[in-house]
């Protein structure tokens, strides 16, 4: 439950004070990491509180903040006072910010700075009290894969639909005239209405309601969403499990977002889908597209067996109690069992409207590595993939001219013999965005160094052919599927993209 004081200060300027005290104490990713001496914050977990406790140990308003809602331990009223100053503890305490215990402070929510900005939410331990089906999560592993995933192009409206502390639409503000922050759980919209205003982000609204309903009639350039994704037969949490069967909540908002996108607009979805046995995982997400009027491109970045994913998410998420995990285990076994289910994959959807023309399906697994933002690579590989459907004809692929791309690495392996020097290997490379890489042959690396853009492909088939003494029509159906395939994962690049 909450109390209608909390999380609102009741002088609206107690939000640029904080802002303003945060600031000035160096609260920042860079000055909280340099004090703790870890590389990141997922590190921290690894590191023992005692550490903490004594890089932090001389006074300083930085240190008192650190220790407070990064450490989470108590500290003294009179360095919280000052670390504040001039914001009244006072008005921290009735806003739910910290709390009093004796001659202590603790903090009541976790505060951290994120980029720019600086981000309220629930802290860990809720989820092991009777209130934690409201829990609004933090900045986790899922929020900033899509984060970084999302394509930021300018949007004229951008809504995050389960935005929970809100952080995708204030990421989104920046190239975005107006955002709108969605989401089910009361709480989750306060905490994204505090940050807002913490980070005097005027153009994002805050909404409170289930799915598409509180933005009935709007129509986005783009719509964010990490939903409750996670495959379980709980329905504990409502940032974790959303109360619907398997993944259907994904499902519905596959099925209801075309309504709601601009022509060409983007929808993202971070997400977990279910894995039937016997049955081809891309065929199954493809019948989820049928109709929408969307293109769909589905980046499946990991496939984990049911076990392991309903072990990890135990571990993560259910109540800590001795000798509680093997019937919880066994619960969501049976599960998965009963539905079929055997393993689970992860990945990003993005689907783009596209009135008045057919919709394409791909799905495709993601590259290891990301290098940087890849909104970017996400606008280039919807380019790359709609060549790739008026190009399913050899012909016209072959009369193409391709740019290797300006990312492209390629390094060679040779070794010397009494020819000379002889290739060992050639390995090519993404040096930013979605990295792909991979193997390939020498005859293969030639090709992709000649295209510079002026020369048809077929020409450089033909020159392939003779150092191979083939007859190019020997080679045109692997020689294709090679290039289609180095297009795809965007190593070559038809005209028109760059
Ligand atoms: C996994 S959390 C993501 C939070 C945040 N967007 C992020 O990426 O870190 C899922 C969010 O969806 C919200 N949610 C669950 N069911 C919903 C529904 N039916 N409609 C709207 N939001 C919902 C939850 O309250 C939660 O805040």
């Amino acid at each position: 439950m909450l109390h209608h004081s909390e999380l609102t200060f009741k002088d609206t300027d107690d939000y640029a004070r904080l802002r303003d005290v945060l600031e000035k104490a160096g609260y920042t990713d860079k000055g909280v990491l340099e004090v703790i001496g870890v590389k990141d914050f997922p590190s921290m977990k690894g590191t023992d509180v005692q550490l903490l406790l004594r890089r932090t140990k001389d006074r300083s308003a930085l240190n008192t903040l650190i220790r407070l809602f990064l450490i989470e331990t108590e500290c003294d009223t009179e360095a919280v006072k000052e670390a504040f100053h001039p914001l009244k503890p006072q008005a921290l305490i009735e806003a739910g910010i910290v709390k009093v215990d004796g001659n202590f402070m603790t903090a009541a929510v976790k505060l951290m700075p994120y980029k720019n900005l600086y981000i309220t939410f629930d802290l860990p331990c809720m989820l092991q009290s009777d209130s934690r089906t409201n829990y609004v999560m933090g900045i986790g592993s899922s929020t900033l894969t899509l984060a970084n995933l999302t394509v930021r192009k300018p949007s004229r409206m951008t809504l995050d639909l389960g935005a929970g502390c809100g952080i995708h639409a204030f990421l989104a503000a920046g190239h975005s005239r107006s955002v709108i922050a969605a989401d089910l759980n009361p709480r989750a919209v306060r905490f994204a209405e505090f940050n807002a205003k913490l980070n005097s982000l005027s153009n994002v609204q805050c909404l409170e309601g289930d799915l598409f309903g509180p933005v009935k009639g709007h129509k986005f350039d783009l719509v964010v969403s990490n939903p409750p994704f996670v495959i379980s037969p709980e329905a504990r949490y409502i940032y974790r499990d959303g109360g619907m069967e398997g993944d259907q909540i994904t499902r519905k908002i596959v099925g209801r977002v075309p309504e709601f996108l601009n022509d060409g607009g983007y929808c993202q979805i971070l997400c977990n889908w279910a894995e039937l046995r016997g049955q081809d995982w891309k065929e199954r997400l493809h019948k989820w597209f049928d109709g929408t009027g969307c293109d769909a491109w589905v980046l499946r970045s990991e496939s984990l067996d049911a076990e392991t994913y309903a072990q990890t998410w135990i571990r993560h998420t259910e109540k800590s109690e001795p000798g509680l995990f093997p019937e919880q285990f066994e619960k969501w076994m049976d599960y998965y069992e009963s539905h079929g289910i055997s393993s689970m994959g992860a990945g990003l959807i993005t689907m783009r409207r596209s009135e008045g023309r057919a919709s394409w399906f791909r799905a495709d697994d993601a590259p290891e590595r990301m290098d940087g933002p890849c909104g970017d690579a996400i606008v280039r590989g919807f380019g790359l993939r709609d060549f790739l459907e008026t190009a399913a004809d050899d012909s016209i692929l072959l009369d193409s001219e391709f740019c290797v791309s300006p990312e492209a690495r390629l390094e060679r392996r040779s070794k010397p013999t009494p020819e000379g020097w002889l290739d060992e290997s050639v390995r090519i490379s993404l040096a930013k965005g979605l990295s792909y890489s991979g193997n390939i042959d020498h005859y293969i690396a030639n090709m992709l160094i000649n295209c510079d853009g002026r020369r048809k492909i077929s020409e450089l088939m033909n020159e392939m052919a003779q150092s191979l003494q083939a007859e190019p029509e020997k080679i045109k159906g692997s020689f294709c599927s090679i290039v289609r395939h180095l297009v795809q994962q965007g190593f070559l690049l038809p005209p028109g993209i760059d």
